[in-house]
């Protein structure tokens, strides 16, 4: 119970990664502020939460709008009082297409949600949690933040901005009690694994799938789950003396071949 009087914020909380991780927080005893896209089911989110008797609640927010990240910071204040975690995890991956053809707006698009979204997380949670003595922020970044991939250019520079923001703001903000850290998570079984499959495959996405678990050392996708239980680690007191880290949790993909 390492979250037992303790508010968590967790962003994308419709999508697989957030979701497992509402449990995670939620089962370890968190008060909860599940936040994603209007129109995004966050029913899922709230019946979890529900399941293990903590209090949540949903809130509609983009987060790669100022208003409405300062929003959703407001909100988690107003109803408990303080914010401990954020887990700045919501983000798209784009299209899958070679960078001199890829369209202005779609590759601002992608900029905006998983660098500037992160962005303004951080920002805006923050002095949240300066005012309660500190707190812990955990990014999601991803194995496409440490090295590049062919038709991703948009979503690898996202994901490798979102580990220099980590580290810079694991210095500024620790002196006043938050660290921040990033978890670089590939590849997991959510609807955006489903989204590039089909992106690179087409009819063949399901090629694609065995052909991406085969090359994993570990000859597997990553759970949600698996994610979460790294996120629940470094938003958690049991990583005390971690700041700035950036940690991948890929089944050893990105360790060499
Ligand atoms: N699945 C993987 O293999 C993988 C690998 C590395 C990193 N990631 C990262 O993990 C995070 C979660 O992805 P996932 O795999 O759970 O995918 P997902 O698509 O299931 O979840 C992403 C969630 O973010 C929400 N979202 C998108 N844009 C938003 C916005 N502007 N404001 C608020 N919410 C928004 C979506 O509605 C969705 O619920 C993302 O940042 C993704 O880049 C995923």
């Amino acid at each position: 119970m390492r979250f037992q009087d303790k508010v968590v914020v967790v962003t994308g909380a419709a999508g697989g990664i957030g979701l497992a991780a509402v449990r995670r927080f939620a089962s370890e005893g968190a008060r909860i502020l599940a936040v994603d896209l209007e129109g995004s089911s966050l029913d899922a989110a709230a019946a979890e939460a529900h399941s293990f008797g903590t209090e949540v609640f949903t809130h509609a927010a983009d987060c790669s709008l100022a208003d409405d990240v300062s929003g959703y910071v407001d909100r988690c204040v107003r109803e408990f009082g303080r914010c401990d975690v954020l887990f700045n995890n919501a983000g798209i991956e784009g299209l899958i297409m070679n960078l001199t053809e890829y369209p202005e707006e779609d590759f601002d698009r992608v900029i905006s949600v998983n660098l500037r979204g992160v962005w303004l997380g951080m920002k805006y949670a923050a002095p949240a949690m300066f005012a309660s003595g500190g707190g812990s922020i955990v990014n999601t970044a991803s194995t496409a933040g440490l090295i590049g991939a062919r038709g991703l250019s948009a979503y690898v520079a996202s994901k490798h901005g979102v580990v220099g923001l980590t580290k810079s703001a694991a210095l500024e903000l620790v002196p006043q009690g938050v660290r921040v850290n990033a978890v670089c998570p590939s590849p997991i079984e959510t609807r955006m694994m489903r989204s590039l499959e089909e992106g690179f495959g087409g009819d063949q996405a399901e090629m694609i799938r065995k052909d991406l678990a085969s090359r994993n050392p570990m000859g597997r996708y990553g759970e949600p789950e698996e994610v979460a239980a790294l996120v629940a680690f470094l938003a958690s007191d049991d990583a005390s003396y971690i700041n700035g880290g950036i940690y991948t949790v890929d089944g050893g993909s990105t360790g060499g071949r």
